[in-house]
């Protein structure tokens, strides 16, 4: 068996424990042991008065030790509700049990218990599970944290490494004026960041305006970019204000750009070079 390995201090404000055990002499014991430690430590005896515990919002609880057999309620069937509640999902559940047989420890941790043990304790075991349970808890909360965050700034999912890139470009780009291209396979989420980056600049209260390059065809792209005069050509009725006027202070995604005829994509160059657009048939 190996050795379970101490990893070290924690440095986490006073965590709070909760040990549920009928029998007394259990409880006592684990709560010297852990208030010895640092952690505020609650007690239950029954699985009932537990998940009252749990469920009360004003004493979080940061790790549960519950022991198997209890009047009432198992340990197990607490611990099976505790998993299938979306609120108490990820605590840390660790279970202990006096006569237990492999069936149970193999039941509880399939349950989604974080530890098992048999009695009697083993107080530096327990510490340890104690103190790893926490620490992960903390972890895995900071990064629903952060990842609430970025989910809200830039409406994607993802907390990788090159998403956090993406992040920072996006942030890097949006107060700016320049013109971005974004790249990527297929699904990839292009039009998501073009999004971003407009909800994230000051131009967010002006239109954002997508155009569908591939979806024009070539005889009438310069038109619906530009726009035309009345009369400008056969079926033109009236003036006509292209993609880019209509995203004027605001922002045009040229979606599929690649698509587009080079003859207008040279144009769509010019005009953002010039920062200017000369409808069809127009002279100004
Ligand atoms: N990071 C992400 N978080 C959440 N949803 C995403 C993410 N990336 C892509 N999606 C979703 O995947 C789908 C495709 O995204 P999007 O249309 O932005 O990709 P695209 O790169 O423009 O694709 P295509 O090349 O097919 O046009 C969308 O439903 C989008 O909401
Ligand atoms: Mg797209």
């Amino acid at each position: 068996m190996t050795q379970a390995r101490d990893p070290g201090p924690l440095t986490l404000a006073a965590p709070t424990v909760l040990v549920v055990d009928d029998e007394r002499n259990i409880r006592r014991t684990l709560e010297m042991v852990l208030t010895g430690e640092g952690y505020r430590v609650l007690e239950a005896d029954r699985a009932e008065t537990a998940l009252d515990l749990i469920g009360n919002p004003a004493q979080p609880v940061d790790v549960a030790i519950i022991d198997l057999k209890l009047p009432g309620m198992s340990g197990l069937e607490a611990l099976q509700r505790l998993k299938s509640d979306e609120a108490t999902r990820d605590l840390p559940v660790i279970v202990v049990s006096g006569h237990a047989t492999v069936h149970d420890a193999v039941t509880a941790i399939k349950l989604g218990a974080s530890d098992f043990f048999e009695k009697p304790l083993n107080r530096e075991r327990i510490l340890v599970s104690v103190r790893n349970s926490v620490r992960t808890a903390h972890l895995s909360r900071a990064v629903e944290q952060l990842r609430g965050e970025l989910e809200a700034r830039y409406e994607m999912i993802g907390t990788s490494a090159p998403m956090q890139r993406l992040f920072q470009d996006i942030d890097k780009v949006a107060p700016t004026k320049a013109s971005v291209l974004i790249t990527g396979e297929s699904g990839t989420g292009k039009e998501l960041v073009s999004r971003a980056i407009h909800r994230l600049s000051p131009r967010k209260d002006a239109p954002f305006v997508k155009v569908n390059c591939a979806a024009i065809p070539r005889e009438l792209i310069e038109s619906e970019l530009f726009g035309h005069e009345r009369g400008s050509f056969t079926g033109a009725q009236g003036r006509k204000r292209g993609f880019f006027e209509q995203a004027h202070g605001g922002t045009l995604f040229l979606d599929e750009i690649g698509d587009m005829d080079l003859a207008a994509q040279a144009k769509v160059l010019r005009a953002r070079q010039n920062g200017e657009i000369v409808p069809v048939a127009s002279d100004q």
